[in-house]
């Protein structure tokens, strides 16, 4: 079974090749409401993941479904615009499927986005947060079965997988733009419903400062693959409180409105990196 993940992730890594000839070596994906970043880059190439041997496609509306090659600055990057979501009933290896394959084109970097709940009082809708840590909330993991040895070892490390430089960069860039960038662990719920309020509670008691339902895949992929990891969240709303869920609409409307800045500090930060 190991080798066939290995065969297919070489597969899908030999058609990109065909098509694209730089090495990317920072990898970024768009969250919900976030896929604007994408017209930033230059010269793109875009390859649909439906074209992509063994690349699922996302079912969710404000997910694309395609990668972007091109240049931020100087730096070769490759966007996933669009993601898959464990609820969408996709398997945890087909989410990180991606993720692998980046690790084998040769990114060093990934810039993990997406829109979360706030859980920290002091949060309010439209707020960015760099993410410091996470709490898996799922009970699963994408390293769950045989391990792939080109990739990582069996047992990682978690520690500190959100990379420390990563972070004072880009808390760096926010003062430059003065951009008020939050900080906090972001706990992962699979979804796709939302919590309720004694799950918001525990989140806040275990010390999490946001909750969304994406991300930890990618990053637990990425770190086990020994890529550094920047993560961004975007506060679409606050997710206790007594206050009605909000819907998903207004989850990508409030990103929306916060992608001007939010855009801003993932370029320059791209640069600094
Ligand atoms: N909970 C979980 N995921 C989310 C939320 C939330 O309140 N907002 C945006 N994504």
């Amino acid at each position: 079974m190991e080798d066939l993940v290995t065969d297919k992730l070489m597969d899908a890594v030999k058609y990109i090749r065909g098509i694209v000839e730089e090495k990317p070596t920072v990898g970024i994906i768009l969250g919900s409401g976030l896929g604007g970043l994408a017209y930033e880059i230059q010269n793109p190439i875009e390859i649909a993941y439906s074209d992509i041997p063994f690349f699922k496609t996302s079912t969710v509306p404000g997910h694309e479904g395609k990668l972007i090659f091109g240049k931020i600055y100087d730096k070769n990057v490759v966007a996933m615009q669009g993601r898959l979501h464990y609820y969408e009933g996709y398997s945890m290896q087909d989410i990180v499927f991606p993720i692998r394959v980046f690790a084998l084109l040769g990114v060093e970097t990934l810039i993990v986005t997406n829109a979360a709940g706030g859980i920290n009082p002091k949060f309010k809708p439209g707020d960015l947060m760099v993410i410091t840590d996470h709490i898996n909330m799922s009970g699963n993991s994408p390293l769950i079965g045989p391990n792939v040895e080109i990739i990582g070892p069996r047992f990682p490390s978690m520690r500190k997988i959100y990379s420390p430089k990563c972070i004072e960069t880009i808390k760096e860039v926010a003062a430059k733009l003065k951009i008020n960038l939050q900080e906090g662990i972001y706990a992962y719920m699979p979804g796709p419903q939302y919590e309720t309020d004694a799950e918001v509670k525990m989140l806040e008691i275990l010390g999490a400062s946001a909750v969304g339902m994406s991300t930890v895949p990618e990053v637990i992929a990425a770190a086990h693959s020994s890529i550094a990891v920047l993560g961004v969240s975007c506060i679409t709303n606050m997710a206790g409180g007594g206050e009605e869920s909000p819907s998903h609409a207004e989850v990508l409307d409030v990103a929306s409105k916060a992608e001007e800045d939010f855009t801003s500090l993932i370029l320059d930060t791209i640069n600094e990196l």
